[in-house]
């Protein structure tokens, strides 16, 4: 059985994400193609308890350390019970969030450092890399504003309050928004930017003839 392909979506808060991963896995649906939808934080039972510490702003505050290892220990659960099992039975994996956005938030954003973050990913994650990465760069001012107001739905619908990073100040998402940018250009391989403020039909068509690229090298044909 051949394995099967990793997809990450990366992205400052607010840059459209998960509207287009369920783009994405519907597109994927439509051609018969086996697919595993996650996130990070979170996507396990014992990552949703991980994600409510992370991401309540009861939590604050949380030192940047505890916060990075939270992280990891997260990814290393959604990596055993989710990640590697359907990999390995040949699956694709949509993943929203990996260790790119530990490098550039907790790395970034929080001036923990790259090298940090990928010491932890070999040591933790197996070195475990994505196929592909799709990382949304809108404009900072547009992903802000989006997060803001979802967020604020979501708290009106669930009661869950998840603001703690979005109480963060433009200095933290610019150097956030700066560290994907590193990544990018360090790995270009990996990861493609699709960036502007395009419409949601324009992101998509963007990501379908990126991964249409990967399905046709890993299967011959999309
Ligand atoms: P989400 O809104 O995309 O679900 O992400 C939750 C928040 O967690 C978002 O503000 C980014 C943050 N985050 C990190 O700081 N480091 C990480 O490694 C991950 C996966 C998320």
């Amino acid at each position: 059985m051949p394995r099967g392909l990793f997809i990450t979506l990366e992205g400052l808060d607010g840059s459209g994400k998960t509207t287009q991963i369920k783009r994405l896995a519907a597109w994927m649906d439509k051609r018969n193609l086996q697919t595993v939808v996650t996130r990070q934080p979170g996507g396990t039972a014992t990552g949703d308890r991980i994600r409510a510490l992370l991401l309540d702003s009861g939590s604050a505050p949380l030192a940047s350390m505890t916060e990075m290892a939270l992280m990891f220990a997260d990814r290393a659960q959604a990596i055993a019970e989710i990640i590697e099992p359907a990999l390995a039975a040949g699956r694709i994996v949509l993943c929203d969030r990996f260790t790119d956005s530990t490098e550039a938030y907790q790395g970034g954003g929080r001036q923990l450092g790259s090298e940090r973050v990928l010491e932890l990913h070999r040591l933790i994650c197996g070195d475990l890399q994505p196929d592909l990465t799709l990382l949304l760069l809108p404009s900072l001012e547009a992903s802000l504003a989006r997060a803001r107001r979802r967020n604020e739905k979501h708290a009106a619908k669930t009661g869950q309050d998840e603001n703690r990073f979005e109480q963060e100040q433009g200095e933290f998402f610019r150097r956030v928004w700066e560290k994907y940018r590193e990544i990018a250009r360090r790995d270009p391989g990996r990861v493609v930017v699709i960036e502007g403020n395009l419409s949601i039909d324009e992101v998509h068509e963007q990501i379908v003839e990126a991964v249409s690229e990967r399905l046709v090298a890993l299967h011959g044909a999309a």
